[in-house]
């Protein structure tokens, strides 16, 4: 017999836990980078609308199939569903799920492990090891298998312990540090010189930017970051929604969480972009001959560690925490991706979770070695296939499954637990009719513009 299914204790424990998926390395890296190269403050106003009007739709489907469902994606959606064809497209959705939040896991773990790798560094440099702390911070093929190995043990050490040991502690524990290191961090970054100039581009429109010719990528880049960013159409909503008890209203729920994960992005902007021009003052050049910012990765990898740098041993502390919260950002959004393929093994295989864990983990861990050794040919190429297909098309298939095939009924149950009157709500008034025609509609809009 397998054990009972976990459930969270609370729904603080639930919030952290969907929060702490949602904020990663999407929001403190991804989305102030993104406002940088879409020009400003008018990415992050078009940002906010995505979130709300795009995201916070399909976030709502995942935790309600979830919740009623309580089983993983593959069962939830065919379960929902009625008909051997609208069953069988469920269990393809939900593989298609699980496929996809593995990929995600298996570049993810490589990034989180090159910061795990950078936030080992400055102790080396502490304990005056200076050799190791070059190799630390030097992008070598042993350097990253033994971090993305390190990085997924952890990973796997949270999930083999469970939802509510596992997931839920370590998300309730890490995501208040994430937010206290992230305070300190802009305050002390505020106080250096060029810092006030970044925080203008940050904050300040340039109108320039939503011209007719410009606004359809800026539009794409935000509804990605949005997918991305609260962690939408891999499942990992609906299988944290199918361990949510039915006393809380779901509605309200999904709101906390995108206003949490929306208010992260918005506060690691005010680190990250004035960052960027304390570097620039610093001497680091940001922006390459043609006047566009630097790539990311070296954003992150080269020129904060270089700025780190010129603050002499206050650097290396600063650098710690700047290390450690991407770590604790990363982590907690990786156990939320590794959750949906282990759900699935559990239920499936009927075998007890701490077994799955190690093997679900070792076969994304294979993958994730793959792209380490071929680095330059794949990590891209699952890159975009998980996050620029895989995802706004599982998002459609979601509002699909929750606007026309599940049983209007059945639905409406499911919300009113926890949620009496929602009938007479705003939401149930304008919601299954934008889930089941505008969210389609826009997502496949953009899919199209992007991928043409
Ligand atoms: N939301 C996470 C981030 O912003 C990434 C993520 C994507 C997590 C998909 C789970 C599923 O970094």
């Amino acid at each position: 017999m397998s054990a009972p299914r976990g459930q969270f204790s609370s729904n603080i424990g639930f919030l952290m836990a969907a929060a702490g998926s949602a904020v990663g390395l999407g929001n403190i890296w991804g989305f102030p980078t993104n406002v940088a190269a879409n020009g400003g403050a008018a990415f992050v106003l078009v940002y906010l609308i995505m979130a709300f009007l795009l995201a916070y739709p399909v976030l709502m489907a995942e935790l309600t199939i979830g919740r009623h469902a309580r089983r993983n994606m593959v069962q939830a959606l065919r379960g929902i569903a009625t008909g051997p064809i609208n069953r069988f497209l469920g269990g393809l959705t939900g593989f298609g799920g699980i496929l996809v939040a593995s990929l995600i896991l298996s570049f993810y773990a490589i990034v989180a492990g090159w910061m795990v790798a950078h936030l080992a560094e400055p102790f080396f440099s502490l304990a005056g090891v200076e050799g190791t702390a070059e190799w630390l911070s030097a992008n070598s093929t042993a350097r990253n298998l033994t971090f993305t190995a390190l990085f997924s043990a952890l990973t796997m050490l949270i999930i083999a312990s469970g939802v509510e040991k596992g997931i839920e502690r370590w998300s309730t524990l890490l995501m208040p540090s994430l937010m206290v290191l992230l305070l300190l961090l802009i305050v002390y970054v505020l106080t250096q010189e060029g810092a006030m100039e970044g925080l203008k581009v940050y904050l300040i429109p340039d109108l320039n930017q939503l011209s007719p010719e410009l606004l359809p990528e800026l539009l794409i880049d935000a509804m990605g970051q949005a997918f991305f960013s609260l962690s939408l159409g891999v499942g990992t909503m609906l299988i944290y929604g199918s361990y949510l008890s039915r006393q809380e209203s779901l509605p309200r729920l999904g709101v906390l969480v995108t206003l949490i994960d929306v208010g992260i992005a918005f506060t690691a902007g005010l680190l990250i972009l004035p960052a960027m021009y304390v570097a620039r003052e610093a001497g680091t050049e940001i922006f390459d001959k043609a006047g566009n910012l630097i790539a990311e990765d070296q954003l992150v990898l080269q020129v904060l560690p270089a700025l780190f740098d010129t603050m002499g041993t206050a650097g290396l502390f600063v650098a710690i925490a700047f290390f450690a919260l991407m770590v604790i950002a990363s982590l907690t959004s990786s156990i939320s991706m590794l959750e949906v393929p282990v759900a699935f093994t559990i239920e499936n295989l009927k075998i007890p979770r701490r077994l799955a864990t190690p093997l679900v983990g070792l076969v994304i861990f294979a993958i994730s070695s793959l792209i380490i050794f071929n680095f330059k040919a794949l990590f891209l190429l699952i890159v975009t296939i998980a996050t620029k297909f895989g995802q706004p098309l599982l998002g459609v298939a979601l509002c699909i499954f929750a606007g026309w095939i599940w049983r209007r009924d059945q639905l409406l149950a499911e919300l009113k637990k926890g949620h009496e009157d929602i009938e007479q709500t705003l939401f149930w008034k304008i919601w299954p009719w934008y889930v089941r025609i505008v969210c389609p509609l826009l997502i496949l809009t953009a899919f199209a513009q992007s991928v043409m």
